[in-house]
């Protein structure tokens, strides 16, 4: 039996559409076992985890697992990418670890379309990452302990092939070298603890002018800017809104005034202070 839990993740971070990714402390926890028990043989974690089976050339009639969800569906705080990543970790787990770090990652990139989110899920932190030749070239940043994540996850849900199908076909060489110049800086940002270049570095012109028109009350919960420093960017393809600030800031007081300001919306948005999390995937137990 392998118990294990995965971080929910944050993709995009303003400019970083599809290659930066972000691991924060809400956790999905999957229990896996060869025990020939009841599961749902048509979801995602049991799709991963053939994946990972039938490349191994093992069976899979006694594969079963279970799932302890606190991650949102559907809202842009990875929880597809812990699905993804749990079942093929327990899978490579039951089966005595014949793949690598590597490979599983390559293994989750090519399942979900993009690394952005099974990567930090997979390996915890803030990790830049490209599919690449035959796999995902990646790096994690260290010294991300300067800032600070409150969420905003309200009561609607937001499919990613919703939110995707909302991009444009084509982009403008303006649009593009304005995304690749910010993301120089919150790069720069990031490794170096300047938040006046983290935060100028948030700024995106190629997903979120798109996909704000599809998260009823952005324009109202982006006021939280005018309040406090810091940047509200769109979680992953949304609609899940964070607020990235510095870490002296006071949360709590950025956490009231964000209900407040979302009290007169006609959605419910629940408000809360998430912390970035170093460590990916966690085995819990191995018996
Ligand atoms: N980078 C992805 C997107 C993350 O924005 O569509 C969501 O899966």
């Amino acid at each position: 039996m392998i118990k294990l839990r995965v971080p929910a993740t944050t993709a995009n971070m303003g400019p970083g559409f599809d290659v930066i990714g972000l691991a924060l402390d809400l956790y999905n926890t999957f229990t896996f076992a060869l025990d020939g028990g009841d599961c749902d043989k048509e979801s995602m974690i049991y799709e991963a985890a053939k994946v990972v089976f039938d490349k191994a050339g093992a069976s899979m009639e006694k594969f079963s697992y279970r799932v302890d969800a606190d991650i949102p569906i559907a809202r842009g705080l990875g929880s597809s990418a812990t699905c993804i990543v749990g079942g093929m970790v327990g899978a490579n787990e039951l089966l005595g670890a014949p793949f690598t770090q590597d490979e599983i990652l390559k293994m989750a990139s090519d399942f979900e379309g993009h690394p952005d989110n099974v990567a930090p899920a997979l390996l915890g932190g803030c990790v830049i990452s490209l599919p690449a030749g035959d796999g995902v070239v990646y790096r994690k940043i260290n010294n991300i302990d300067n800032f600070a994540t409150i969420a905003a996850f309200p009561d609607f849900d937001l499919s990613t092939a919703k939110a995707r199908a909302a991009l444009p076909k084509s982009l403008s060489y303006a649009d593009t070298v304005s995304n690749i110049g910010h993301m120089g800086f919150l790069i720069h940002g990031l490794e170096t603890a300047d938040t006046e270049a983290l935060f100028f570095g948030l700024e995106d012109k190629i997903h979120e002018p798109y996909r704000s028109k599809l998260i009823a009350g952005y324009d109202v919960m982006k006021t939280l800017e005018e309040v406090h420093k810091g940047r509200v960017l769109i979680s992953g393809a949304g609609p899940t809104l964070l607020f990235v600030t510095e870490k002296s800031a006071d949360l709590e007081a950025i956490k009231r005034d964000w209900e407040k300001i979302s009290e007169p919306l006609d959605a419910a948005w629940d408000i809360r202070i998430l912390h970035i999390t170093t460590t990916g995937v966690e085995i819990l137990e191995n018996a």
